[in-house]
């Protein structure tokens, strides 16, 4: 094991487009030590479906990395950091970061608000929304469709979802920006500072909102976790509350407008597979999962090594950083044929694991499927013919575990 020279992921000409990288070092190098950081990677489909049911061993207990420190960094006292932070709350482990038994509690919670009954019921407004978004460009034949459609469909949505105003989009952008940079492992200190400055401000908006829900419930998210009890339980503490919903907004916003922008890249680029949806349109649900899989926003979760343990052969230490790369599995051609084609009739391509898997498994999955599903069928049904304008360079900006594009020209017909 191990035997091919030691890599870095970690560098930013290989996170722009890791692809070959993965394709390089999956069979020879499954489970690898990163040389930059000390970390380990996990690029096999089978060894992650592996580790991330093996809770004893694998901890998602790895805050301290959500706070903007680099992998492998030891903590380090900082004055002005930390006067920053002072001003809000403590961060605490609620979901993405908390293990077995803390996690069931807040999951318990969560999952009622994202049931499937209540995605359903989020469909019509869903729709009406995208066919809003639509009719802001159809007419010119053109778009920049990260900021046109891909941003503000997803953001819109789950401000709807957290009682929030809509006018409060661009505000809950910003703070978004903010904590996906934090989980970079890339900042400055300026940035450092900065997004420390973000999240303050974001823990005391949201305080106020959460103080009119208890007084006032609405018809919202927000409502149902500032006043839920579960098994008789206390409520939800502030912190613990802000925790959840900075998770909701991050994970609900970055992601799902990454996969919608590389959804549509990928019809763009491979015009037979969008006629395939236009032509029958019951494949729109298959080739969202097809998307997901190709290129997911989630490039890769951690976990840290709660005990001394073994992986595909390679020895973990207690401590470890390790990173499920769920990108790199998901073009394992041990579990898909031709990885690196976009079919969107591929028979197995619902097991992918862009959401990961076991009890960590995206909560937002249903709702993000959703989003995506009526995003295709409005777009099958309203636009011909897409293709990225001419001389558009597409680029991703390098980040640990998210991989999105920053804009995306692309070109079209009405129907
Ligand atoms: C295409 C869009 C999305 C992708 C690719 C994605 C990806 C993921 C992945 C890979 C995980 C698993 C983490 C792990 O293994 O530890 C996860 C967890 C999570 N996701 Fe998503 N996600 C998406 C959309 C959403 C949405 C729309 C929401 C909420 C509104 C959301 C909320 C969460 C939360 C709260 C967790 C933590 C769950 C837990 O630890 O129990 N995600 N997501």
């Amino acid at each position: 094991m191990n035997d091919v020279a030691a890599k870095s992921l970690f560098q930013p000409d290989i996170l722009v487009d890791p692809f070959e990288f993965y394709e390089d070092n999956r069979s020879k190098n499954p489970v690898f030590q990163d040389e930059a950081t000390g970390a380990y990677i996990v690029l096999d489909y089978d060894l992650i479906s592996e580790a991330v049911g093996r809770l004893d061993d694998f901890s998602n207990n790895f805050q301290a990395l959500l706070s903007g420190e680099k992998a492998g960094d030891a903590p380090v006292k900082d004055e002005e950091l930390d006067a920053i932070v002072e001003k809000g709350w403590p961060q605490v482990d609620t979901l993405l970061t908390a293990d077995q038994p803390r996690h069931t509690r807040f999951r318990k919670l969560v999952n009622l608000a994202f049931s499937m009954p209540k995605v359903n019921k989020l469909e019509d407004n869903m729709r009406e929304m995208s066919n809003e978004l639509i009719d802001t460009f159809i007419d010119k034949g053109e778009c920049e469709f990260v900021s046109e459609y891909a941003v503000p469909m997803p953001v819109r949505t789950i401000a709807g979802q957290l009682g929030l105003d809509r006018a409060d989009a661009g505000t809950i952008k910003r703070w978004t920006n903010a904590f996906v940079d934090r989980l970079s492992g890339m900042m400055t200190r300026e940035r450092q500072l900065e997004t420390a400055r973000e999240v303050v401000d974001y823990q005391h908006t949201l305080k106020a909102n959460m103080d009119d829900r208890r007084k006032q419930p609405q018809q919202d998210i927000l409502s149902d976790l500032v006043n839920a009890q579960v098994d008789g339980e206390r409520p939800l503490d502030d912190a613990e509350s802000l925790s959840i919903v900075q998770q909701l907004m991050v994970a609900g916003n970055e992601t799902t407008t990454a996969a919608l922008a590389e959804g549509m890249r990928l019809f763009a680029t491979n015009p037979d597979q969008y006629k395939k949806i236009q032509e029958d349109p019951s494949l729109i649900p298959n080739a969202v999962e097809e998307v997901l899989r190709m290129s997911s926003g989630s490039s890769g979760i951690w976990r840290v090594m709660h005990r001394d343990a073994e992986l595909g052969g390679v020895k973990l230490p207690k401590g470890a950083m390790v990173m499920m790369r769920y990108h790199a599995a998901n073009r394992d051609p041990k579990q898909f044929e031709n990885p690196n084609e976009f079919q969107v009739d591929r028979k197995n391509a619902r097991t992918h694991l862009a959401f990961g898997k076991g009890i960590h498994m995206c909560v937002g999955n249903m709702l993000s499927r959703k989003e995506m599903t009526v995003s295709f069928q409005q777009f099958a049904e309203r636009i011909d013919n897409w293709q990225v304008a001419d001389g558009a360079e597409l680029s991703y900006p390098p980040n640990m575990m998210l991989r999105g594009l920053t804009s995306l020209p692309l070109t079209f017909n009405k129907k």
